[in-house]
């Protein structure tokens, strides 16, 4: 469906209400490039670091065979001043140092709404989209929808701002008895992608993609 995955040193939103699987995706992309040989940056705004790596060592992705390859970070998104010196100034360094290809904030969401106004907040994901780009790393931000816009982010902001946009939904249609994962590429720049809505499904150890199914 990416049409043989994301750019190398791309930015990619992974958009979805709770539950749909963003954390799920942002991990097992850690995971593909841990087991690639790459270092990979995950900064959690919301989940503990050791329930991801509880989640990871259950889908046997065990983090811990990586050591200092995985940079997992929880960051308090109520100590506002600590969470946006952490993510605007002292990210890039830390990807230097640890010379990180793969970057995760899970979710982007919550950065977002630490910033009082709409201008502000427009402002500061402009500003760290483009420091963002001076980085030699694949970027992954995932994001709650918006209540009024299931099909948008919280803010709006970053499918702008990403180059490739993937949504992840439930789809609950009449006559079916169960709920069904379905997820589509909606932008992805400079790519034939496809356009198609796939069902997916949250296994024990990977998400699948069914890309050869239909849902309709
Ligand atoms: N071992 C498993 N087997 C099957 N499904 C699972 C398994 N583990 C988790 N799930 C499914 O994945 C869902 C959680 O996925 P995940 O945490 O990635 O979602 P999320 O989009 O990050 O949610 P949130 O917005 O709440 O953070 C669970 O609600 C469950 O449906
Ligand atoms: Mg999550």
């Amino acid at each position: 469906m990416l049409s043989g995955g994301l750019p190398r040193e791309s930015i990619c939103a992974v958009i979805g209400t709770y539950g749909t699987g963003k954390t799920t995706f942002a991990l097992q992309f850690a995971y593909e490039g841990l087991s690639r040989g790459e270092s990979v940056i995950y900064i959690s705004l919301e989940e503990r670091e050791e329930l991801l790596r509880a989640t990871m060592a259950q889908k046997g992705w065990d983090p811990e065979r990586f050591g200092d390859r995985f940079y997992l970070l929880r960051l308090d998104p109520t100590d506002f001043n600590l969470a946006i010196s952490s993510i605007k100034s002292e990210l890039p360094a830390l990807i230097r140092s640890v010379k990180a290809s793969r970057v995760i904030i899970d979710p982007i969401s919550l950065f977002e709404g630490l910033f009082l106004d709409e201008a502000a907040r427009r402002q500061e994901m402009f500003r760290f989209i483009e420091v963002m780009r001076d980085e030699a790393c694949t970027l992954v931000l995932t994001s709650e929808t918006n209540t009024a816009n299931p099909e948008g982010s919280r803010y709006g902001l970053v499918e702008y701002l990403a180059d490739t946009v993937i949504l992840l939904r439930y789809v609950r249609s009449a006559g079916l008895t169960e709920v069904h994962l379905a997820l589509e590429v909606v932008k992805m720049r400079r790519s034939p992608h496809s356009r198609e809505i796939k069902p997916f499904e949250i296994l024990e150890d990977q998400i699948m993609v069914y890309s050869e199914a239909s849902l309709f």
